[in-house]
This record gives structure tokens, sequence and C-alpha cells, in this order.
């Protein structure tokens, strides 16, 4: 008779919540646990399993700014535009901020772009939060899209472009996009100006976590279904090996763990340590001979 050989589970090197998460949430705790509650302006992360924790400290979700019943509320760390922060703050209520300071970087380089004059082009999903923050910063003067068409469109393409990109995009990708702008756009006296806003922590996991895929033969990415940075990582692992996206222990399927030699997991930005060790517990449940 053979012995079956056990499956080997390997954990990414970098998982958890990245620093602008953590920092984020240690905020909202100290809030909630001080005011005895607090509203938030949208999900400070897209993460179910952190918001159901948060919830049972106080913190409470609002879609929009008629929703606020408290006198303060929280922005998320995919941070706002300076346009909603003043009509938070005509409404007379606190803001506390827990934008990550990267976010805030990206803000800034956009801001201060479009004030030298170009028309910026921010490398992103235009209906993310934080993509639609950024944008908020160029007062109308610029545009979000990952389709170079969308910018060929522009009649007349304007001279000066400024090109930037929402954080948790992938740098290869930036740099196809920003390759393909700069063919179109780069004529007699235009002037390009490119600024790498890419999140360093990603793109040290995202590195981390495609090494890792290499040498599995199934992925699983545990972290929220609207999370862009944990779709992300799945969509880039499962160009190499078989992947799947979780967003907690319970959604691990035994069909995909058959003849698995060697499982990698990994986890979204905004996905906390624990929810990930739950994960290896229950696959080292499920492969154990
Ligand atoms: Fe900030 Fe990067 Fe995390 S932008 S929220 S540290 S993924």
């Amino acid at each position: 008779m053979t012995q079956k050989k056990s499956t080997k589970i390997e954990k990414a090197s970098r998982t958890g919540f990245c620093f602008g998460v953590r920092q984020a949430i240690d905020l909202l705790e100290k809030v909630a646990r001080e005011r005895g509650g607090i509203e938030t302006l949208g999900a400070v992360v897209h993460n179910q399993q952190v918001l159901q924790k948060l919830a049972e400290i106080g913190v409470k979700v609002v879609d929009n700014i008629d929703d606020i019943k408290g006198d303060a509320v929280v922005t998320s760390s995919h941070g706002v535009s300076p346009d909603l922060e003043a009509s938070i703050r005509a409404r007379h209520y606190e803001v506390i901020s827990t934008t990550c300071p990267n976010v805030q970087r990206a803000q800034a380089a956009a801001e201060k772009l479009a004030d030298s004059g170009f028309f910026v082009i921010v490398y992103g999903d235009r209906d993310h939060p934080e993509v639609k923050g950024i944008l908020g910063w160029v007062k109308g003067k610029g545009l979000a899209t990952t389709e170079e068409a969308v910018v060929a469109a522009l009649d007349p393409l304007p001279r000066r472009l400024g090109i930037l990109s929402q954080t948790t995009q992938v740098p290869a990708h930036f740099a196809g996009f920003v390759k393909k702008i700069i063919d179109l756009a780069l004529t007699k006296n235009s002037e390009i100006h490119i600024i790498d806003t890419i999140c360093h922590d990603l793109r040290e996991r995202q590195a981390a976590t495609l090494e890792l895929a290499h040498r599995a033969d199934l992925m699983l990415v545990v972290g929220g279904r609207s999370s862009a940075n944990t779709n992300r990582i799945a969509e880039l692992c499962s160009r190499i090996t078989e992947t799947h996206l979780i967003e907690t222990a319970a959604d691990i399927k035994s069909d995909w763990l058959k003849d698995k030699k060697h499982i990698g997991v990994t986890s979204g930005a905004s996905t906390a340590e624990d929810t990930v060790d739950e994960v290896i517990t229950r696959l080292e449940k499920m492969t154990r001979p």
C-alpha cells in the first residue's frame, strides 16, 4: 500500500494588514473606545471580517453625509477629495482622517501637477474611492482611466500631461500604460511628467506572493471580494498557478485540494493576520493524510 504524502502549506512572507490599514484601524479603535462609538463615511477598509469586528466596538458605516448622526466622522484609508471634506466641515462635523500616508502623497502629487499646469491622468479604477479622492485634488483638470484609448480620445490632447497611479496598481501594468501614453502624446514641444505613486509596501508583498506562486500548485488569496488589492493579487497569481480568492477559511473547497502538493497562502492588505491563520489551520486539517 502506498503512503499518502502530506501536502506542504506555505504562508507568504508578507500577509495581514499593510502599515496604512494597521494605522487606520488602530486610530479607529482608539476613537471608538474613547467616544463609545463612531461613524465612518464609507467602509474604512474593504474587508467584511474587519468591519464586523469594528462594529462590535461601536464603529458604524454611513454611506453619505446625510446619514451622519453624531458630531464627528472618520474618513477611510483611501482618502477623500477636498470638496467632500469641505462639505462635511460645512455641516460642522469633526473630520477624523485615517488616510494612508501613501495615498496622501498621491493626492499631493496630483494637486501639484494640476497647479503647475499639467492635465492629470490617474492610472486606476475611476469608481474606486481612492481614485475619486485623488482626482478631487486636480480640480477638474484631469481624468482617471486604465485605458490608453480614453486619453487618445481627448480633443485636443493636452500638451502637458502629468501621469500618476492609484497606489494599489501593478507596477508593470502602470509602466506599460505610461509607454503607450508616451507613444501617443510625446510630440514637438509636449511635456510628460510621470510620478510613481504605487505603494512600496504592496510592491514588496506582490513580489513575495508571486515568488511563492511560482513554487506552489495552488494559491489561496485571503481577502475581501471588494478589495482592489486583493483582487489584483489573485489575478496575478492566477496567471501562474491555480488560484482562488477566499474571504474566510469556510470558503475552502475540498475539490481544490485534491492531488495538491504545495499550497501557498497569501492575503490582501486589509486582511487580518488571524483570518489568514484560520485558513492555514483549516488547510492543515483538510490535507492531513
Ligand atoms: Fe497605504 Fe499601501 Fe496599505 S497605500 S493602505 S500602505 S496598501
